[in-house]
């Protein structure tokens, strides 16, 4: 009988990485994916821990299945991810009838632990180990991933993939759990990397996103040399079919010459860059050992706009940070205006056990101030994204077509239009009418309008004739 998986997925790109590769290692035991909870066979909550409400979130979805796993004992119920290597047997105590609790470094185990958690007995627990248990290979090789086995219909689109370059985060940043829950920073061997884009490039992937949590610190020591993040994008950018690639996320003092410059003359290579300042205040940065100050991220900036002055320059902010005082929350205000981030994530400080933080600073300012300070940030970015928009009013893009936007559908006298989404090299999302056939293709589309976070646009088509015609209504 065919078995059926739901699987839902919180958190960063890497989650979403590893639930592709936990969905296609099913699939290849013949299991189906399913939308509908309830005609799950297994459950799976792939589960993120970088902030408290990541976690409720799954704490209450699990709790909605407590009485119905009681009527169903034969389903399972397993929650996998960065919470599950947090808190590993702690989640029995909330959620007992929880089956199995699997850690990103052990994912290639589910299936195996599905089977045995079907012919029941005790709760199973796979998870890796921890910074301090055991020498630094062990450590390593119990958070190694099982990257290769790739499903492209568990994909947002087919022809876009997230390949992963880099496992863990040695940062150490006071506030932040990855480096507890993804392990020590390793550095994929270019050669796995390189024939896992070869493969995306033969399922017809366009479009590859490199992921890191610090990605520009990207380091292999192969045999006779020291691979950087700018040799892979060399090497990445002669495989036949890949249109566009980009990395996330990047760390400010790893931005050097080489690699915006080896952006630069790769056509292939998007010139967006998500390369978090976290705050605005040197003292705050030092309290979370972010490891550069407001300055080194100004010269950073101005690398970019000399090297590479088209790139759209992204950002993360922590507001309510231990200690932060109004002046220090200005002074966040202040680096997002003289910075002008194509866009920021905001986040407010959550609290997280086992970081410096919480062993060593109060987590002392009170949530209505964060929030606000949250919201006044979240306004100001708002407005400068319009502002950053509208500069492309009038000029042509290139959209990677990634699907309908909007159900709707009119009619013209060339067939049905429908409301397609894509984006720019620059990460930009663009709006347009065209046809499903437009769907995965690279496109030239003239923008009109904008909103905050948009560009309106046209499809520029070529006619016969010299000029460029433009089809369409706005
Ligand atoms: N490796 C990436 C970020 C990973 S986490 C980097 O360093 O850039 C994504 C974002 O979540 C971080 O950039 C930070 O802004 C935010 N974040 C991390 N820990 C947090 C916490 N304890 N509370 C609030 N936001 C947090
Ligand atoms: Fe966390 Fe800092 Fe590592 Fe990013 S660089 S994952 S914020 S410890
Ligand atoms: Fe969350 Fe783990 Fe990613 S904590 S942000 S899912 S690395």
């Amino acid at each position: 009988m065919v078995q059926h998986l739901y699987i839902e997925t919180v958190g960063c790109q890497m989650n979403m990485l590893d639930s592709e590769m936990v969905v296609a290692s099913l699939r290849r035991q013949g299991y189906e994916i399913t939308s509908d909870i309830k005609q799950a066979d297994t459950i799976l909550f792939n589960t993120c821990s970088v902030r408290q409400h990541a976690e409720d979130k799954i704490y209450s979805a699990l709790g909605r299945l407590r009485s119905w796993k009681e009527e169903h004992p034969e389903k399972v119920i397993g929650v996998l991810g960065c919470m599950a290597q947090k808190d590993q047997q702690k989640i029995f105590q909330r959620a007992p009838f929880v089956d199995l609790i699997v850690g990103p470094g052990q994912l290639q185990q589910v299936p195996d632990l599905i089977e045995q958690a079907r012919r029941g007995g005790e709760m199973l627990v796979a998870v890796s180990r921890a910074r301090n248990d055991g020498s630094l290979v062990d450590i390593k090789r119990s958070h190694e991933t099982f990257d290769p086995l790739r499903d492209p219909t568990m994909r947002p689109t087919p022809f876009q993939a997230y390949l992963r370059i880099q496992i863990g985060c040695d940062k150490f940043c006071t506030y932040c759990v990855v480096p507890m829950t993804r392990g020590p920073e390793q550095g994929r061997p270019p050669a796995e990397i390189l024939q896992e884009a070869r493969l995306l490039a033969e399922q017809g992937c366009l479009e590859i996103t490199l992921l890191g949590q610090t990605v520009n610190s990207y380091r292999y020591q192969g045999e006779d040399q020291q691979w950087r993040l700018a040799d892979l994008l060399e090497q990445l950018h002669e495989i036949e079919g890949i249109r566009r690639i980009k990395f996330v996320t990047s760390y400010p003092r790893d931005m050097d010459e080489r690699l915006l410059k080896t952006v630069r003359d790769l056509p292939g290579c998007s010139p967006y860059l998500h390369v978090p300042l976290q705050s605005g205040s040197d003292a705050v940065l030092e309290r979370m050992r972010r490891g550069y100050s407001v300055d080194d991220y100004r010269q950073m900036m101005e690398r970019i706009d000399r090297i590479l002055p088209e790139a759209a320059v992204a950002s993360d902010f922590i507001v309510g940070f231990c200690g932060e005082t109004d002046d220090e929350f200005q002074m966040s205000v202040e680096a997002l205006r003289e910075f002008r981030f194509k866009n920021s994530f905001i986040f407010k400080y959550s609290e997280r056990e086992g970081t410096m933080a919480n062993r060593q600073m109060p987590d002392d300012v009170p949530y209505d101030v964060k929030q606000r300070r949250n919201n006044l940030l979240l306004e100001i970015q708002n407005e400068i994204s319009e502002q950053e928009n509208q500069r492309f009013v009038g000029s042509t893009v290139e959209v990677l077509v990634e699907g309908q936007s909007k159900k709707s559908v009119k009619e013209d006298e060339q067939g049905p239009v429908i409301q397609l989404v894509g984006r720019t090299p620059c990460d930009r999302i663009v709006v347009f009418d065209g046809t499903q056939r437009q769907i995965g293709q690279i496109l030239p589309v003239t923008v009109y309008d904008t909103k905050p976070h948009t560009l309106l646009g046209l499809v520029a088509t070529e006619h016969v004739g010299p000029e460029l015609y433009l089809l369409g209504s706005p």
